[in-house]
C-alpha cells in the first residue's frame, strides 16, 4: 500500500484551498470549490483503482486497452459534510455505488453518535471511498470506518479536504490500513476540537446553516 497520509500539493489544488479557507468566501463559491477540489483529489485517491484489458476496435485498427476491472467502487459519505464531496467523486466515476454513515459529533464528550447506516453490498470486494472533509480527533472518522469494517470492507481509503496531526495519529492507531489522501495536514485542533487554521464548520458553510 502506499504511504497512510498523502497531502496533494498540486498548484491548483492549494489555489482552491485558499479560496475556501478565507472567511469572506461566500455558500455558493464555497460548494463549488469544494466539488472541484474533492475531483482534483479523486483522481489521486482513485490511482490505485484495478485495470484490466479489453479488446477495442479503433478506427485504425483492433487494440487492447485498460479499463477499470471488479466491483464498481462505493462511496461513502460521511454525514452531513461529506455530501459535499459525492457529487465530485460520482461525475467522475458514474457507476460509483453510494453510502451513507450518520454520525454526529457530541460536542461535550466529541465522541461520535451513530443515527444512520446504509452501505453497497458486497463492500468486501469494492474498493471503499469514505468522504469527509475534514479529519479533527478522527473519533467519527475512526467510528465510521468501524462500521464499514463491521458490514464486510478490507479496502478503504479515506478523502479528505484537511487533516489535523491528532486526526490522523487516531486513524493511523485505529486503522493502519487505511489510506488517508488530503489538501492540507493543518497545524492543531483547538479546545472545541476545530482545526487551525482551518477554514471553521465545513457543513455550515456549504449548506449555509450558520
Ligand atoms: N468539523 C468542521 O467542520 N470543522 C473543524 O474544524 C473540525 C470539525
Amino acid at each position: 500500500m502506499s504511504e497512510h497520509l498523502t497531502v496533494v500539493d498540486h498548484p491548483l489544488v492549494q489555489h482552491k484551498l485558499t479560496l475556501m479557507r478565507d472567511k469572506g468566501t461566500s455558500t455558493s463559491e464555497f460548494r463549488r470549490l469544494l466539488h472541484e477540489i474533492t475531483q482534483l483529489l479523486a483522481y489521486e485517491i482513485t490511482r490505485e483503482l484495478p485495470l484490466t484489458d479489453t479488446s477495442i476496435d479503433t478506427p485504425m485498427e483492433t487494440m487492447d486497452s485498460p479499463i477499470l476491472a471488479g466491483k464498481k467502487l462505493a462511496l461513502v459519505s460521511i454525514l452531513r459534510a461529506g455530501n459535499g464531496m459525492l457529487d465530485g467523486v460520482l461525475e467522475l466515476v458514474p457507476s460509483a455505488r453510494v453510502g451513507f454513515v450518520g454520525l454526529y459529533r457530541d460536542e461535550e464528550t466529541l465522541q461520535p453518535v451513530q443515527y444512520y447506516f446504509k452501505a453497497p453490498k458486497e463492500l468486501g470486494d469494492r474498493m471503499v471511498i469514505a468522504v469527509d472533509p475534514m479529519l479533527a480527533t478522527g473519533n467519527s472518522s475512526a467510528a465510521a470506518i468501524d462500521l464499514l469494517k463491521e458490514a464486510g470492507a478490507t479496502n478503504i481509503r479515506f478523502l479528505c479536504l484537511l487533516a489535523a496531526p491528532e486526526g490522523v495519529a487516531r486513524m493511523k492507531e485505529a486503522h493502519p490500513d487505511v489510506q488517508i489522501v488530503t489538501a492540507s495536514l493543518d497545524r492543531e485542533l483547538n479546545e472545541k476540537g476545530y482545526i487551525m487554521p482551518g477554514l471553521g464548520d465545513a457543513g455550515d458553510r456549504m449548506f449555509g446553516t450558520k
